[in-house]
Protein backbone atom coordinates (compact mmCIF):
# COMPACT_ATOMS: atom_id res chain seq x y z
CA UNK A 1 0.00 0.00 0.00
CA UNK A 2 2.69 2.37 1.15
CA UNK A 3 4.85 2.05 -2.35
CA UNK A 4 2.79 4.02 -4.70
CA UNK A 5 2.75 7.02 -2.36
CA UNK A 6 6.38 7.46 -2.15
CA UNK A 7 6.77 9.10 -5.52
CA UNK A 8 4.38 12.20 -4.77
CA UNK A 9 5.65 12.44 -1.62
CA UNK A 10 9.41 12.42 -2.94
CA UNK A 11 8.85 14.83 -6.08
CA UNK A 12 7.33 16.83 -3.65
CA UNK A 13 9.74 16.80 -0.88
CA UNK A 14 12.48 17.72 -3.74
CA UNK A 15 10.24 20.95 -4.71
CA UNK A 16 9.97 22.29 -1.31
CA UNK A 17 13.52 21.60 -0.72
CA UNK A 18 14.44 24.16 -2.97
CA UNK A 19 11.78 27.01 -1.76
CA UNK A 20 11.78 28.59 1.58
CA UNK A 21 8.08 28.88 1.92
CA UNK A 22 6.83 31.34 4.75
CA UNK A 23 8.94 30.64 7.72
CA UNK A 24 8.80 26.34 7.31
CA UNK A 25 11.03 24.67 5.25
CA UNK A 26 10.93 21.12 4.55
CA UNK A 27 13.94 18.63 4.04
CA UNK A 28 14.55 14.63 4.10
CA UNK A 29 18.47 14.61 4.97
CA UNK A 30 19.06 17.35 7.24
CA UNK A 31 18.05 20.99 8.83
CA UNK A 32 19.26 23.37 10.72
CA UNK A 33 17.33 26.27 12.06
CA UNK A 34 18.62 29.40 13.63
CA UNK A 35 18.08 33.11 13.92
CA UNK A 36 21.13 33.79 11.02
CA UNK A 37 20.15 32.30 7.70
CA UNK A 38 24.15 32.34 6.75
CA UNK A 39 24.56 30.33 9.72
CA UNK A 40 21.71 28.39 9.02
CA UNK A 41 23.32 27.31 5.64
CA UNK A 42 26.96 26.49 7.40
CA UNK A 43 25.35 23.90 9.16
CA UNK A 44 24.09 22.73 6.65
CA UNK A 45 27.06 22.73 4.72
CA UNK A 46 28.45 20.50 7.49
CA UNK A 47 25.62 18.21 7.17
CA UNK A 48 25.94 17.34 3.33
CA UNK A 49 29.85 16.95 3.60
CA UNK A 50 29.05 13.70 6.22
CA UNK A 51 28.94 15.34 9.31
CA UNK A 52 26.51 14.81 12.02
CA UNK A 53 24.41 17.08 14.15
CA UNK A 54 27.23 17.76 16.67
CA UNK A 55 28.92 18.29 13.69
CA UNK A 56 26.58 20.81 11.96
CA UNK A 57 25.82 22.37 15.47
CA UNK A 58 29.50 23.37 16.38
CA UNK A 59 30.11 24.98 13.12
CA UNK A 60 26.32 27.27 13.45
CA UNK A 61 27.70 28.05 16.50
CA UNK A 62 30.83 29.45 15.39
CA UNK A 63 29.69 30.91 12.82
CA UNK A 64 26.42 32.44 14.69
CA UNK A 65 29.56 34.55 16.65
CA UNK A 66 30.45 36.29 13.68
CA UNK A 67 27.25 36.96 12.01
CA UNK A 68 25.22 37.19 15.50
CA UNK A 69 27.09 39.26 17.84
CA UNK A 70 24.47 40.03 20.12
CA UNK A 71 24.11 36.86 21.30
CA UNK A 72 25.76 34.02 19.01
CA UNK A 73 29.40 34.17 20.78
CA UNK A 74 32.73 32.90 21.88
CA UNK A 75 32.60 35.23 25.19
CA UNK A 76 29.45 33.99 26.88
CA UNK A 77 28.43 30.15 27.81
CA UNK A 78 25.04 27.70 27.04
CA UNK A 79 23.71 24.58 27.06
CA UNK A 80 23.45 21.85 24.67
CA UNK A 81 20.61 18.84 24.53
CA UNK A 82 21.71 16.23 22.54
CA UNK A 83 20.08 12.93 21.38
CA UNK A 84 21.76 10.44 19.19
CA UNK A 85 20.51 7.77 16.44
CA UNK A 86 19.41 5.10 18.86
CA UNK A 87 17.70 7.36 21.19
CA UNK A 88 20.52 8.31 23.63
CA UNK A 89 20.10 11.31 25.49
CA UNK A 90 22.36 13.57 27.01
CA UNK A 91 23.49 17.35 27.59
CA UNK A 92 26.85 19.33 28.12
CA UNK A 93 27.05 22.44 30.57
CA UNK A 94 29.22 25.39 29.02
CA UNK A 95 27.55 27.90 31.13
CA UNK A 96 29.81 30.82 32.67
CA UNK A 97 31.72 30.69 36.14
CA UNK A 98 31.96 32.78 38.31
CA UNK A 99 35.62 33.66 38.94
CA UNK A 100 37.79 32.84 41.97
CA UNK A 101 37.62 36.08 43.20
CA UNK A 102 33.92 36.66 43.28
CA UNK A 103 32.29 36.95 46.37
CA UNK A 104 28.76 36.88 47.77
CA UNK A 105 28.85 40.58 48.36
CA UNK A 106 31.06 41.85 45.86
CA UNK A 107 27.72 44.05 44.09
CA UNK A 108 27.12 45.85 47.57
CA UNK A 109 28.59 48.82 49.02
CA UNK A 110 29.86 49.19 52.57
CA UNK A 111 26.94 49.50 53.86
CA UNK A 112 25.25 46.23 52.12
CA UNK A 113 23.43 47.74 49.84
CA UNK A 114 23.60 46.96 46.15
CA UNK A 115 25.56 49.22 43.75
CA UNK A 116 22.65 50.07 40.92
CA UNK A 117 24.14 48.01 37.59
CA UNK A 118 27.54 46.66 39.10
CA UNK A 119 26.15 43.13 38.41
CA UNK A 120 24.65 44.04 34.88
CA UNK A 121 27.52 46.48 33.36
CA UNK A 122 30.39 46.86 35.67
CA UNK A 123 33.42 44.72 34.15
CA UNK A 124 32.87 42.35 37.28
CA UNK A 125 29.56 41.75 35.54
CA UNK A 126 31.52 39.16 33.29
CA UNK A 127 31.45 35.63 33.80
CA UNK A 128 34.31 33.04 33.27
CA UNK A 129 33.20 32.32 29.37
CA UNK A 130 32.32 28.31 28.40
CA UNK A 131 31.32 28.10 24.84
CA UNK A 132 34.35 27.20 23.34
CA UNK A 133 34.97 24.35 25.65
CA UNK A 134 31.08 23.21 25.66
CA UNK A 135 31.53 23.14 21.77
CA UNK A 136 34.90 21.28 21.88
CA UNK A 137 33.18 18.64 24.23
CA UNK A 138 30.89 18.19 22.13
CA UNK A 139 32.80 17.35 19.08
CA UNK A 140 35.31 15.38 21.18
CA UNK A 141 32.83 13.22 22.30
CA UNK A 142 30.07 13.32 19.41
CA UNK A 143 31.94 14.52 16.32
CA UNK A 144 32.59 12.77 13.46
CA UNK A 145 34.77 15.42 11.51
CA UNK A 146 37.93 17.41 11.85
CA UNK A 147 37.41 20.31 14.28
CA UNK A 148 39.53 22.50 12.26
CA UNK A 149 36.75 21.79 9.48
CA UNK A 150 33.79 23.43 11.73
CA UNK A 151 35.70 26.07 13.04
CA UNK A 152 37.15 26.88 9.42
CA UNK A 153 33.32 28.30 8.19
CA UNK A 154 33.29 30.98 10.99
CA UNK A 155 36.90 32.10 9.99
CA UNK A 156 35.91 32.42 6.61
CA UNK A 157 32.85 34.87 7.36
CA UNK A 158 34.86 36.69 9.84
CA UNK A 159 38.21 37.10 7.46
CA UNK A 160 36.22 37.20 3.97
CA UNK A 161 33.03 39.27 5.48
CA UNK A 162 29.60 38.77 4.66
CA UNK A 163 26.55 40.95 3.89
CA UNK A 164 25.88 44.07 7.25
CA UNK A 165 22.27 43.33 7.73
CA UNK A 166 19.51 45.25 8.83
CA UNK A 167 19.25 44.07 12.41
CA UNK A 168 23.24 44.84 12.39
CA UNK A 169 22.66 48.47 11.32
CA UNK A 170 20.11 49.14 13.97
CA UNK A 171 22.63 48.35 16.60
CA UNK A 172 25.01 50.15 15.06
CA UNK A 173 23.11 52.82 15.04
CA UNK A 174 22.54 53.00 18.91
CA UNK A 175 26.09 52.30 20.06
CA UNK A 176 27.53 55.10 17.60
CA UNK A 177 25.16 57.85 18.30
CA UNK A 178 25.93 60.86 19.39
CA UNK A 179 26.67 60.88 23.18
CA UNK A 180 27.28 57.03 23.47
CA UNK A 181 30.28 56.75 25.65
CA UNK A 182 31.45 53.20 25.11
CA UNK A 183 34.53 53.45 22.69
CA UNK A 184 34.22 49.49 22.15
CA UNK A 185 30.95 49.67 21.01
CA UNK A 186 31.68 52.53 18.91
CA UNK A 187 34.60 51.10 16.85
CA UNK A 188 32.89 47.79 16.97
CA UNK A 189 30.76 49.05 13.82
CA UNK A 190 32.82 51.21 11.97
CA UNK A 191 34.86 50.41 8.69
CA UNK A 192 38.33 51.02 8.46
CA UNK A 193 38.08 54.50 7.60
CA UNK A 194 35.57 55.09 10.35
CA UNK A 195 32.62 55.50 8.73
CA UNK A 196 29.44 53.08 10.12
CA UNK A 197 28.97 49.96 8.77
CA UNK A 198 25.56 50.15 6.73
CA UNK A 199 23.21 47.52 5.41
CA UNK A 200 24.63 45.89 2.08
CA UNK A 201 27.94 46.71 3.08
CA UNK A 202 30.74 43.58 3.57
CA UNK A 203 31.42 43.42 7.03
CA UNK A 204 34.61 41.96 7.89
CA UNK A 205 35.93 40.99 11.22
CA UNK A 206 40.05 40.44 11.19
CA UNK A 207 40.55 39.66 15.07
CA UNK A 208 37.88 37.73 15.40
CA UNK A 209 39.41 35.66 12.70
CA UNK A 210 42.50 35.69 14.86
CA UNK A 211 40.88 34.52 17.43
CA UNK A 212 39.23 31.64 16.18
CA UNK A 213 41.99 31.01 14.06
CA UNK A 214 43.65 29.92 17.63
CA UNK A 215 40.95 27.83 17.96
CA UNK A 216 40.94 26.19 15.13
CA UNK A 217 44.62 25.07 15.29
CA UNK A 218 44.43 24.58 19.50
CA UNK A 219 41.28 23.28 20.14
CA UNK A 220 39.85 24.62 23.91
CA UNK A 221 43.36 25.30 24.64
CA UNK A 222 43.42 28.17 21.52
CA UNK A 223 41.41 29.80 23.88
CA UNK A 224 41.96 28.92 27.94
CA UNK A 225 45.21 28.99 27.02
CA UNK A 226 48.07 30.48 25.61
CA UNK A 227 48.42 33.48 23.62
CA UNK A 228 44.10 34.41 23.77
CA UNK A 229 44.19 33.73 27.59
CA UNK A 230 47.28 35.81 28.37
CA UNK A 231 45.10 38.71 26.22
CA UNK A 232 42.79 38.13 28.00
CA UNK A 233 43.94 38.49 31.25
CA UNK A 234 45.74 41.05 30.79
CA UNK A 235 42.81 43.37 29.09
CA UNK A 236 41.03 42.02 32.53
CA UNK A 237 44.08 43.68 34.77
CA UNK A 238 44.05 46.30 32.72
CA UNK A 239 40.74 47.77 33.27
CA UNK A 240 39.86 46.39 36.77
CA UNK A 241 38.28 43.01 35.84
CA UNK A 242 39.06 40.06 38.13
CA UNK A 243 39.43 37.01 35.55
CA UNK A 244 43.03 35.85 35.57
CA UNK A 245 44.99 32.59 33.60
CA UNK A 246 44.08 30.38 36.07
CA UNK A 247 40.06 31.27 35.83
CA UNK A 248 40.41 30.66 31.87
CA UNK A 249 42.66 27.14 32.53
CA UNK A 250 40.40 26.11 35.28
CA UNK A 251 37.49 26.03 33.11
CA UNK A 252 35.64 23.28 32.47
CA UNK A 253 32.16 21.56 30.25
CA UNK A 254 30.52 19.47 32.21
CA UNK A 255 28.00 16.48 30.91
CA UNK A 256 24.94 16.16 32.93
CA UNK A 257 22.02 13.84 32.63
CA UNK A 258 19.19 15.69 31.49
CA UNK A 259 15.95 16.20 33.05
CA UNK A 260 13.20 13.67 31.90
CA UNK A 261 9.45 14.11 31.90
CA UNK A 262 6.61 12.56 30.22
CA UNK A 263 3.65 13.83 28.33
CA UNK A 264 0.67 11.54 26.80
CA UNK A 265 3.08 9.45 25.64
CA UNK A 266 5.93 11.91 24.79
CA UNK A 267 9.03 11.78 26.67
CA UNK A 268 10.76 15.53 27.21
CA UNK A 269 14.23 16.22 27.40
CA UNK A 270 15.36 19.07 28.57
CA UNK A 271 18.46 21.25 30.75
CA UNK A 272 18.79 20.20 34.14
CA UNK A 273 20.31 22.81 37.01
CA UNK A 274 22.66 25.47 36.24
CA UNK A 275 19.76 25.95 34.01
CA UNK A 276 16.21 25.91 35.69
CA UNK A 277 14.68 25.62 32.13
CA UNK A 278 14.17 21.70 32.35
CA UNK A 279 12.54 21.48 35.98
CA UNK A 280 9.89 23.88 35.29
CA UNK A 281 8.86 22.99 31.50
CA UNK A 282 8.31 19.29 32.86
CA UNK A 283 6.06 20.06 36.31
CA UNK A 284 4.30 22.75 34.02
CA UNK A 285 3.98 19.83 31.37
CA UNK A 286 2.90 17.67 34.16
CA UNK A 287 0.29 20.65 35.38
CA UNK A 288 -1.17 20.59 31.90
CA UNK A 289 -1.72 16.66 31.97
CA UNK A 290 -3.84 16.65 35.05
CA UNK A 291 -5.88 19.45 33.16
CA UNK A 292 -9.07 17.92 30.82
CA UNK A 293 -7.73 20.32 27.98
CA UNK A 294 -10.03 18.74 25.45
CA UNK A 295 -12.35 21.26 26.67
CA UNK A 296 -10.04 23.94 26.87
CA UNK A 297 -9.81 26.28 23.85
CA UNK A 298 -6.44 26.93 23.08
CA UNK A 299 -6.38 31.04 23.23
CA UNK A 300 -9.68 30.82 25.28
CA UNK A 301 -10.05 32.30 28.83
CA UNK A 302 -9.38 28.98 30.75
CA UNK A 303 -6.34 28.51 28.44
CA UNK A 304 -4.54 31.41 29.39
CA UNK A 305 -5.67 31.33 33.13
CA UNK A 306 -4.24 27.76 33.64
CA UNK A 307 -1.09 28.04 31.41
CA UNK A 308 -0.59 31.04 33.76
CA UNK A 309 -1.30 29.06 36.79
CA UNK A 310 1.11 26.67 35.94
CA UNK A 311 3.61 29.30 35.23
CA UNK A 312 3.20 30.86 38.71
CA UNK A 313 3.66 27.68 40.43
CA UNK A 314 6.75 26.84 38.34
CA UNK A 315 8.77 29.96 38.74
CA UNK A 316 7.30 30.24 42.88
CA UNK A 317 9.20 26.57 42.75
CA UNK A 318 12.17 27.88 40.41
CA UNK A 319 12.97 30.72 43.00
CA UNK A 320 13.06 28.86 46.15
CA UNK A 321 15.22 25.58 45.15
CA UNK A 322 17.33 26.13 42.16
CA UNK A 323 20.83 27.11 41.65
CA UNK A 324 24.12 25.52 40.03
CA UNK A 325 23.80 21.42 40.87
CA UNK A 326 27.57 21.45 42.22
CA UNK A 327 26.53 24.16 44.68
CA UNK A 328 22.97 22.84 45.67
CA UNK A 329 23.35 19.22 46.41
CA UNK A 330 20.00 18.75 48.07
CA UNK A 331 17.69 20.67 44.90
CA UNK A 332 14.14 18.37 44.96
CA UNK A 333 14.65 17.51 41.05
CA UNK A 334 12.80 14.55 41.51
CA UNK A 335 9.93 15.75 43.79
CA UNK A 336 9.25 18.67 41.49
CA UNK A 337 8.96 16.99 38.37
CA UNK A 338 7.11 14.43 39.18
CA UNK A 339 3.48 13.41 38.51
CA UNK A 340 2.50 12.88 42.26
CA UNK A 341 3.76 16.86 42.95
CA UNK A 342 2.05 18.10 39.75
CA UNK A 343 -1.09 16.38 40.96
CA UNK A 344 -0.95 17.95 44.77
CA UNK A 345 -0.11 21.78 42.62
CA UNK A 346 -2.89 21.20 40.69
CA UNK A 347 -5.24 20.96 43.33
CA UNK A 348 -4.73 24.28 44.27
CA UNK A 349 -5.58 25.84 41.04
CA UNK A 350 -9.07 27.40 40.71
CA UNK A 351 -10.24 27.38 37.46
CA UNK A 352 -12.45 30.59 38.28
CA UNK A 353 -10.25 32.73 39.98
CA UNK A 354 -6.44 34.23 40.00
CA UNK A 355 -3.98 32.91 42.56
CA UNK A 356 -1.99 35.48 44.43
CA UNK A 357 1.78 35.20 44.23
CA UNK A 358 3.42 35.89 47.76
CA UNK A 359 5.49 38.99 47.43
CA UNK A 360 7.01 38.41 50.86
CA UNK A 361 8.74 35.22 49.26
CA UNK A 362 10.44 34.96 46.69
CA UNK A 363 10.80 36.53 42.95
CA UNK A 364 11.71 37.03 39.75
CA UNK A 365 13.17 39.54 37.25
CA UNK A 366 11.77 39.90 33.72
CA UNK A 367 14.58 39.98 31.27
CA UNK A 368 14.80 40.71 27.09
CA UNK A 369 15.66 38.44 24.06
CA UNK A 370 19.12 38.75 24.33
CA UNK A 371 20.28 34.85 23.58
CA UNK A 372 19.97 32.37 20.74
CA UNK A 373 18.76 29.05 19.77
CA UNK A 374 19.48 26.82 17.15
CA UNK A 375 17.85 23.28 16.50
CA UNK A 376 19.90 20.99 14.21
CA UNK A 377 18.55 17.26 13.31
CA UNK A 378 20.80 14.93 10.53
CA UNK A 379 19.63 12.27 8.49
CA UNK A 380 20.27 9.64 11.03
CA UNK A 381 17.84 10.88 13.47
CA UNK A 382 20.71 12.57 15.44
CA UNK A 383 19.58 15.95 17.49
CA UNK A 384 21.18 18.75 18.86
CA UNK A 385 19.03 21.93 20.86
CA UNK A 386 21.55 24.48 21.90
CA UNK A 387 20.74 27.60 23.57
CA UNK A 388 23.54 30.06 24.44
CA UNK A 389 24.21 33.48 25.07
CA UNK A 390 26.05 36.80 26.48
CA UNK A 391 23.18 37.69 28.75
CA UNK A 392 22.13 41.46 27.35
CA UNK A 393 22.20 42.11 23.88
CA UNK A 394 25.74 42.13 23.01
CA UNK A 395 26.27 40.94 26.41
CA UNK A 396 28.99 43.63 28.68
CA UNK A 397 29.39 45.53 25.67
CA UNK A 398 32.80 45.10 26.38
CA UNK A 399 35.93 43.00 24.88
CA UNK A 400 39.54 43.60 23.98
CA UNK A 401 39.51 45.16 20.80
CA UNK A 402 42.89 42.81 19.59
CA UNK A 403 40.50 39.91 20.49
CA UNK A 404 37.53 41.17 18.33
CA UNK A 405 34.95 39.49 20.46
CA UNK A 406 32.44 40.45 23.01
CA UNK A 407 32.33 39.24 26.97
CA UNK A 408 28.95 38.11 28.52
CA UNK A 409 27.94 40.26 31.00
CA UNK A 410 26.19 36.51 32.70
CA UNK A 411 26.99 37.64 36.45
CA UNK A 412 23.58 39.24 36.50
CA UNK A 413 21.89 35.84 36.66
CA UNK A 414 23.14 35.35 40.38
CA UNK A 415 20.62 36.44 43.23
CA UNK A 416 22.88 40.17 43.84
CA UNK A 417 22.03 40.73 47.76
CA UNK A 418 21.97 37.66 50.27
CA UNK A 419 18.56 37.36 52.08
CA UNK A 420 17.21 40.37 50.21
CA UNK A 421 13.83 39.57 48.44
CA UNK A 422 11.58 42.81 47.03
CA UNK A 423 8.56 43.33 45.77
CA UNK A 424 10.32 43.96 42.18
CA UNK A 425 11.22 41.14 41.42
CA UNK A 426 14.79 40.78 42.68
CA UNK A 427 15.55 37.70 44.70
CA UNK A 428 18.24 36.85 47.75
CA UNK A 429 17.46 33.05 48.28
CA UNK A 430 20.71 31.13 49.30
CA UNK A 431 20.80 28.29 46.37
CA UNK A 432 22.01 31.05 43.43
CA UNK A 433 24.27 33.39 45.18
CA UNK A 434 27.61 34.03 43.90
CA UNK A 435 30.42 31.83 45.09
CA UNK A 436 33.75 31.23 43.35
CA UNK A 437 33.68 28.80 40.46
CA UNK A 438 29.53 28.38 40.55
CA UNK A 439 27.52 28.66 37.65
CA UNK A 440 24.73 31.50 37.65
CA UNK A 441 21.21 29.82 37.56
CA UNK A 442 19.92 30.17 33.75
CA UNK A 443 16.17 29.84 32.22
CA UNK A 444 17.58 28.24 28.88
CA UNK A 445 15.58 26.00 27.80
CA UNK A 446 16.97 23.76 24.64
CA UNK A 447 14.86 20.29 24.42
CA UNK A 448 13.94 17.30 22.47
CA UNK A 449 10.78 15.63 23.05
CA UNK A 450 11.02 12.11 21.79
CA UNK A 451 8.29 9.99 20.43
CA UNK A 452 8.90 6.25 19.98
CA UNK A 453 12.61 6.94 20.93
CA UNK A 454 13.30 9.36 17.94
CA UNK A 455 13.70 13.13 18.25
CA UNK A 456 9.95 14.36 17.38
CA UNK A 457 10.35 18.14 18.32
CA UNK A 458 13.57 20.30 18.56
CA UNK A 459 12.93 23.25 20.21
CA UNK A 460 14.49 26.33 21.81
CA UNK A 461 14.10 30.19 22.63
CA UNK A 462 15.96 33.17 23.83
CA UNK A 463 14.05 35.73 26.08
CA UNK A 464 15.58 35.67 29.51
CA UNK A 465 13.04 34.00 32.09
CA UNK A 466 10.77 34.38 29.28
CA UNK A 467 12.31 31.07 27.32
CA UNK A 468 10.75 28.57 30.19
CA UNK A 469 7.56 29.57 29.01
CA UNK A 470 8.00 30.05 25.40
CA UNK A 471 9.15 26.39 25.16
CA UNK A 472 6.49 25.65 27.34
CA UNK A 473 3.72 27.07 25.04
CA UNK A 474 5.26 26.07 21.99
CA UNK A 475 5.75 21.89 23.18
CA UNK A 476 2.51 22.33 24.24
CA UNK A 477 0.73 23.74 21.12
CA UNK A 478 2.25 21.16 19.10
CA UNK A 479 2.03 17.79 21.62
CA UNK A 480 -1.51 18.30 22.23
CA UNK A 481 -3.13 21.16 20.23
CA UNK A 482 -1.32 19.30 17.44
CA UNK A 483 -0.59 22.45 15.53
CA UNK A 484 2.59 22.30 12.79
CA UNK A 485 5.46 23.62 14.35
CA UNK A 486 5.35 27.44 12.76
CA UNK A 487 1.92 27.70 13.74
CA UNK A 488 2.82 26.72 17.13
CA UNK A 489 5.95 28.94 17.16
CA UNK A 490 4.27 32.03 15.56
CA UNK A 491 1.04 31.28 18.00
CA UNK A 492 0.06 33.86 21.13
CA UNK A 493 2.49 33.64 23.73
CA UNK A 494 1.86 34.99 27.35
CA UNK A 495 4.57 35.08 30.33
CA UNK A 496 3.82 35.00 34.51
CA UNK A 497 6.75 34.36 36.43
CA UNK A 498 5.21 34.50 40.04
CA UNK A 499 6.70 37.75 40.77
CA UNK A 500 5.68 40.49 39.68
CA UNK A 501 2.08 39.03 39.88
CA UNK A 502 1.46 39.83 35.94
CA UNK A 503 0.68 38.12 32.65
CA UNK A 504 2.24 39.46 29.82
CA UNK A 505 0.64 38.96 26.67
CA UNK A 506 1.61 39.36 23.42
CA UNK A 507 -0.50 42.29 22.21
CA UNK A 508 -3.33 41.88 19.23
CA UNK A 509 -3.12 38.24 20.46
CA UNK A 510 -5.61 38.14 22.78
CA UNK A 511 -9.71 39.61 22.14
CA UNK A 512 -10.71 42.32 24.78
CA UNK A 513 -13.50 39.82 25.67
CA UNK A 514 -10.60 37.47 26.75
CA UNK A 515 -8.97 40.53 28.52
CA UNK A 516 -12.28 41.45 30.33
CA UNK A 517 -12.66 37.79 31.55
CA UNK A 518 -9.19 37.44 32.87
CA UNK A 519 -9.31 40.51 34.74
CA UNK A 520 -12.79 40.09 36.16
CA UNK A 521 -10.68 36.83 37.85
CA UNK A 522 -8.56 38.76 39.27
CA UNK A 523 -5.39 38.74 36.91
CA UNK A 524 -3.24 41.71 35.84
CA UNK A 525 -2.83 41.46 32.29
CA UNK A 526 0.32 43.84 30.24
CA UNK A 527 0.80 43.80 26.37
CA UNK A 528 4.26 43.26 25.23
CA UNK A 529 5.82 43.36 21.64
CA UNK A 530 6.64 39.98 21.44
CA UNK A 531 7.69 36.67 23.49
CA UNK A 532 10.34 34.44 22.41
CA UNK A 533 11.99 33.44 18.96
CA UNK A 534 11.76 29.77 19.23
CA UNK A 535 14.02 27.75 15.96
CA UNK A 536 12.14 24.36 15.96
CA UNK A 537 12.02 20.95 13.68
CA UNK A 538 9.95 18.24 13.91
CA UNK A 539 10.50 15.23 12.22
CA UNK A 540 8.04 12.46 11.07
CA UNK A 541 10.22 10.08 11.04
CA UNK A 542 8.45 7.29 9.51
CA UNK A 543 7.92 9.71 6.10
CA UNK A 544 11.56 10.61 6.86
CA UNK A 545 9.68 14.21 6.65
CA UNK A 546 11.74 17.32 8.39
CA UNK A 547 9.83 20.49 9.26
CA UNK A 548 11.90 23.26 10.08
CA UNK A 549 10.63 26.35 11.12
CA UNK A 550 11.78 29.53 12.20
CA UNK A 551 10.13 32.50 14.78
CA UNK A 552 9.30 35.55 12.63
CA UNK A 553 10.20 37.99 15.15
CA UNK A 554 13.78 36.79 13.74
CA UNK A 555 14.33 38.55 10.72
CA UNK A 556 17.55 37.17 9.99
CA UNK A 557 17.00 33.84 10.85
CA UNK A 558 15.87 30.59 8.64
CA UNK A 559 15.69 26.61 8.21
CA UNK A 560 18.35 25.50 5.72
CA UNK A 561 17.62 21.74 4.95
CA UNK A 562 18.00 19.67 2.32
N1 LIG B 1 20.95 34.91 30.58
C1 LIG B 1 19.70 34.32 30.42
C2 LIG B 1 19.59 32.95 31.01
O1 LIG B 1 20.58 32.27 31.13
O2 LIG B 1 18.52 32.55 31.36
Amino acid sequence: MKTPKRIPLLALLFLLSIFKISAQTYAKNGMVVSSNLESSKVGRTILQQGGNAIDAAVATAFSLAVTLPSAGNIGGGGFIVFMDSIGKTTTIDFREKAPLAATNDMYLNKDGELVKGSNHTSIKAIGVPGTVAGLYMAHKKYGKLPWKDLVQPAIDQAKNGFIFNWSLYRAAQRFTKEGNDNAFMDAYFRKENGAVLEPGDNWKQPQLAATLTAIRDKGKDGFYKGEVAKKIALWMKENGGIITKKDLKKYEAIERKPIEGTYKGYTIYSMPPPSSGGVALVEMMNLMEQADLKDIEFNSTAYVHLVAEAMRRAFADRAEHLGDADFNLDMPLEKLTSKEFAKQRFKGIDMKKASVSDSTKFGQLYDGQNTTHFSVLDKDGNAVSLTYTLEYSYGSRMGSEELGFIFNNEMGDFNPQPGITKGNGQIGTAPNLVAPEKRMLSSMSPTIVAKDGKPYLVIGSPGGRTIINTVFQTVLGVLEYEMRIDKAIEALKIHHQWLPDIIRYEKHLLSPDTRDALESMGHTLKPTNNLGSLMGITWDAENKVMTGASDSSSPDGGAAGY
